[in-house]
């Protein structure tokens, strides 16, 4: 199948994106979700290539497979798991049965339960040694980080409750710069782990607890659990009151929607959380029921395909015009390269062609006065993908406003039109350039166009508009994993270098010798041993 749509690629080349336009293809080429915009007229797809991208959908069961995930069949089938992140937005509270049972029951009374308590901690009726809680620590790693991270600070406008800290890194600088802030008898510390096993988290978890015990009489009272294991965090000691649990059935990159989003409830309070589950809700109803020409995270799933695996471009950049969405870009570099970075297919073959693309990205403007030259005029194709509110929340701001969309939109068009070599010239002439001289800076200022990009426009990011912007994400990373042929929902790829982490630890200590390591590796703990007392140089 990726036969045909190289060879509707390759034949895209030299065409350029521009000269595509005739009328309606803006519109033909964009769709509509209950006020999200996407418009994809930017990229090299043609009719010819849309039709033979949407008619993978059927081909590749991605129907079967949808309603296979939102009715709760094991689809994460490495590890014989049902994945149903939108059972914890299924607000409208149908059942969804898995092994038999209704799972929605037990959904919404944690759901229940984290808006009483966050309303406990926000109005001060749960509260510290020293009073009401004025700071929340969330300390968690991965998809028990990134998800709350990102959506506290992209939702900092509705914020009205306690300060939200995040710490992941096992780097001690990180707990020792956030805590150092901090009143432990008015701060709150969340330990979000899945698992409770990840040895980042709980070594921090170990750290924050021992700050609070030199701070306060009582500190366990200040410590909640987020996790699957709640035995293990009542091992801990968290009493079972404040661990607030969740079902295997939801992969921790897949976890902001549920007690892992505590921190973000906390900070924008129940009723705006529950509007960002709303829109989540409203985006899996799109996904769920909308035709594939017209289904925003199929297309947005089909032009990745199309970039990644017929036009062979390696990386997607996540460019959104929305300094608030700065952890977008790690977000959904987590989501889609945890997801479906694998060169393994579901039946346990090799992959026949590339795994998901590369994912990175910084919010504009501040990208275009870094790595933005390499966009416009390096050699790799990179295809970028935008995102911008039509306002700001700022509105005594709203010049600024008007740079930022105007930068956003001149971006997307500098790349799909450049500036050919005749411009060039004339633009050097005009600046008194002559000859061979003229030449040769004229080629400098060449911009060779035709560069894919798309946009995804909305009104304003309220907390509605950042869950379906996510639930669109989570959608696209499903759809392309199924095209793909991939198990999305599992992460064996992270595995190895824990292990030899957990062996390296003892022996950077000490405690076991270093002779069965490689000679790299040696020489690197040596290193180490050699230089990590004393003062710095
Ligand atoms: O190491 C990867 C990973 O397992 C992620 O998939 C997960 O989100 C993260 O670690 C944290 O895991 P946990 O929530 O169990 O601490």
């Amino acid at each position: 199948m990726w036969r045909d749509l190289k060879v509707l690629a390759e034949k895209s080349r030299g065409r350029g994106i521009a000269s595509l336009f005739g009328a309606g293809r803006a519109a033909d080429f964009s769709v509509e979700a209950d006020g999200l915009f996407l418009d994809y007229s930017k990229t090299a797809i043609d009719s010819n290539a849309r039709s033979a991208l949407v008619a993978l959908v059927d081909q590749c069961g991605v129907p079967e497979r949808r309603e296979a995930m939102f009715t709760g069949a094991p689809i994460n089938q490495t590890e014989d798991r049902a994945v149903l992140h939108t059972a914890l937005r299924n607000l409208s509270g149908g059942p969804v049965v898995v092994d038999g049972a209704d799972v929605m029951p037990g959904v919404l009374r944690t759901l229940a339960r984290m808006k009483s308590f966050a309303g406990m901690v926000r109005s001060g009726a749960y509260h510290g040694a020293g009073g009401s809680f004025t700071d929340v620590v969330n300390i968690g790693i991965g998809g028990s980080h990134l998800g709350p991270d990102m959506a506290v600070r992209a939702l900092s406008p509705y914020a009205d409750g306690p300060r939200c800290h995040f710490v992941s890194n096992v780097d001690g600088a990180d707990i020792s710069d956030t805590l150092a802030r901090l009143d432990p008898a008015r701060t709150l510390i969340l330990v979000a782990s899945k698992t409770f096993t990840t040895t980042e988290t709980m070594t921090n978890a170990a750290t924050a607890r021992k700050w609070m015990a030199a701070g306060v009489d009582n500190p366990g009272a200040q410590f909640v659990a987020l996790s699957s294991a709640a035995e293990k965090a009542a091992e801990w000691g968290i009493d079972a009151t404040r661990v607030f649990g969740f079902e295997d059935w939801v992969g921790g990159r897949y976890s902001i929607w549920g007690p892992v989003g505590l921190s973000l409830m906390i900070a924008i309070g129940a009723e705006a959380f529950t509007d960002f589950l709303l829109g989540a809700e409203a985006m899996d109803v799109h996904f769920r029921t909308a035709g594939a020409g017209r289904n925003m995270p199929v297309m947005l799933a089909l032009v990745g395909l199309w970039h990644t695996h017929a036009c062979g471009y390696a990386t997607r950049a996540v460019l959104p015009y929305d300094q608030r969405l700065g952890r977008l870009p790690a977000y959904l570099q987590q989501l889609e390269m945890e997801s479906n970075g694998k060169s393994v297919a579901m039946d346990g073959h090799r992959l026949s062609h590339p795994s998901g693309p590369v994912v990175w990205g910084e919010p504009g403007t501040n990208g275009q006065h870094a790595f933005y030259q390499l966009i416009h005029q390096g050699t790799a194709i990179v295809p970028c993908e935008f995102l911008v509110a039509a306002r700001g929340h700022e509105p005594q701001l709203a010049h600024h406003h008007t740079l930022l969309v105007a930068n956003c939109l001149a971006q997307s068009e500098a790349l799909m039109q450049g500036r050919d070599l005749d411009t060039a010239r004339v633009l050097m002439q005009e600046k008194g350039f002559s000859g061979p001289e003229l030449e040769r800076q004229a080629r400098h200022r060449v911009f060779p166009g035709g560069r894919p990009s798309t946009t995804l426009i909305y009104d304003l990011l309220t907390p509605y508009r950042l869950g379906q912007i996510i639930a669109l994400y989570e959608h696209r990373v499903f759809v392309e994993g199924v095209v793909l042929g991939i198990n999305s929902f599992d992460q064996w790829g992270v595995e190895l270098g824990k292990e030899l982490a957990n062996a390296i630890a003892p022996i950077l200590k000490g405690s076991v010798p270093v002779d069965a390591k490689d000679g790299s590796t040696r020489q690197l703990v040596k290193f180490v041993q050699a230089h990590r007392e004393g003062p710095a140089s």
